[in-house]
């Protein structure tokens, strides 16, 4: 095991504030950073996050307000990251590409690749998607000539001069890196995918776009009338931050956290870019897939947008972060909604965990016995899974059973009938501790949660207090 890790989410678009789907990515990220701090002590773990503020989609929305991009663009960030916020997300850095220090590292990486002979300038015809902010094939294209993942934006078709990576120049290389799992692309069938869209043949990508279009960008060092390329200025962000951070490098794991649609630029861009410039690659691109709503995709034309404060606020970021960690989409799309929610919550934070934990205090506190706890399991005691793959819905799935079996246990020793002390103490302590262990393995996923559980149960009288998950009605 490498002795630290970076861990890094997309950085969002800011043509409007991020939904409950964007805000899945960041949790499960966090879930894991907060994981791997147990594990390999906070200072060696560095999650980042951010927004991604340059380009068309940014540039025009700005435009729609009648606002200035940049004013524009501060504005969504800053609500985003209270979206981010509200769902104790807690990365180390919120980068945004607008950062100066993000703006002058991106145009060195640019100069690099130039100086490498990997960048030339030649016209680009073809089509375009601003949602995706990516050049398109008709192949790509619905019946209708639209992009099927932006129906409702017009295709653009663009005869324009730019400069152009040579991506074609990294197809070998890249399909050894992925094929023998130097870089580590998973699920299994996004690996598949990534391998046969290099089969098909990898076409040089331009990287920059003509002032007189897209005004809104860093400028390119080698020609004041080209900007550089959104997705070329967007990716370096994980190297602007994780190299002045003293995490990229031989020491650290490098792990991305990225949705279904932009697999392709982290699992093959990316990594060619990188080998061009002459910095190490990641180690792993993780895909996750996008959450639906009541079946439906979730975007603003359809108007059924659902931000985390709509949730946070009804109801409370754990169980929120709880509902979407074990049902979200890890490896498929997952379809959520209110009503599943609701049910999840009664389920099984109200019951289920939230009456496990009521049931002992309660026990506890009839016992008046002063319980002698470990104030803090050192680490070894603690029983962390690790977690296979990502896989946190899993974890979370093992982690009820334990409470399944311990509320078993309760049922069948009976406790609240028990009368020679020594036998209750010994019964109750052993209970006890097995919640404490519990929410040891919960603190990646629910931290307030364990928190508190840790706190009631800490040493001591134990106290009853109210319920962690009130009923909802
Ligand atoms: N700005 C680019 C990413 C640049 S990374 C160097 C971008 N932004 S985005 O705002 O469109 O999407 C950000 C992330 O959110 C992506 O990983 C995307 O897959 C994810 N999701 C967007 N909608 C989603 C769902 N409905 N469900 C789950 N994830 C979703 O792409």
């Amino acid at each position: 095991m490498k002795k630290k890790i970076l861990l890094t989410t997309a950085i969002d678009y800011t043509n409007d504030v991020i939904h409950v789907g964007h805000a899945y990515e960041k949790l499960l990220a966090d879930s894991l950073a907060r994981y791997e701090r147990i594990k390999r002590g906070a200072k060696n773990v560095y999650f980042t996050t951010g927004t991604d503020e340059h380009g068309t989609t940014n540039e025009k929305a700005a435009q729609e307000r009648g606002l200035a991009p940049s004013e524009h663009v501060s504005e969504i960030s800053r609500k985003d990251q209270e979206q981010i916020d509200s769902l104790n997300i807690s990365y180390d850095r919120f980068i945004k590409t607008t950062d100066q220090d993000h703006v002058d590292f991106c145009a060195k990486f640019y100069q690099r690749a130039l100086e490498n002979g990997d960048l030339y300038k030649a016209v680009y015809k073809g089509y375009y998607c601003e949602g995706c902010e990516a050049h398109k094939t008709l192949t790509e294209l619905d019946e209708r000539g639209q992009c099927p993942n932006h129906p409702t934006r017009q295709i653009q078709e663009l005869n324009e001069e730019n400069y152009f990576f040579k991506w074609s120049k990294y197809a070998d290389f890249l399909k050894e890196m992925i094929s023998s799992d130097t870089l580590y692309v998973r699920p299994e069938g996004k690996r598949s995918e990534m391998l046969a869209f290099i089969d098909h043949g990898l076409k040089d990508i331009t990287v920059t776009r003509p002032k007189y279009k897209v005004s809104w960008g860093i400028t390119a060092p080698n020609d004041p009338e080209q900007v550089i390329y959104v997705w070329f200025d967007a990716l370096i962000n994980y190297l602007t931050e994780g190299l002045s951070r003293g995490f990229w490098d031989e020491e650290t794991e490098i792990v991305h956290f990225v949705g279904k649609d932009i697999a392709r630029w982290h699992a093959l861009l990316w990594p060619a870019m990188l080998k061009s410039s002459g910095y190490r690659l990641p180690d792993k691109v993780y895909i996750h897939g996008f959450i639906n709503l009541e079946g439906q995709k979730i975007s603003k034309s359809l108007g059924n947008i659902i931000r985390p404060t709509d949730l946070v606020n009804k109801y409370g970021a754990d169980a929120v972060r709880y509902y979407l960690l074990k049902y979200g989409p890890i490896t498929e799309d997952s379809d959520i909604s209110i009503k599943q929610l609701e049910e999840v919550y009664n389920g099984e934070l109200a019951n289920g965990l939230g009456n496990t934990v009521s049931r002992l205090a309660r026990l506890a506190e009839k016992s008046q016995i002063n319980f002698k706890f470990k104030q803090k399991l050192s680490l070894q005691e603690i029983i962390f899974a690790p977690i296979k793959d990502f896989r946190v819905d899993s974890v979370l799935q093992n982690i009820w059973k334990e409470l399944a079996a311990l509320d078993k246990h309760i049922n069948e020793n009976e406790p609240w009938k028990i009368t020679d002390p020594k036998k209750l103490e010994k019964i109750l302590t052993l209970e006890i501790e097995k919640l404490r262990s519990t929410a040891y393995q919960l603190q990646p996923f629910m931290p307030d949660t364990a928190e508190r559980i840790l706190n009631q149960f800490g040493g001591g009288r134990v106290v009853a207090t109210q319920g962690l998950f009130p009923r909802l009605g």
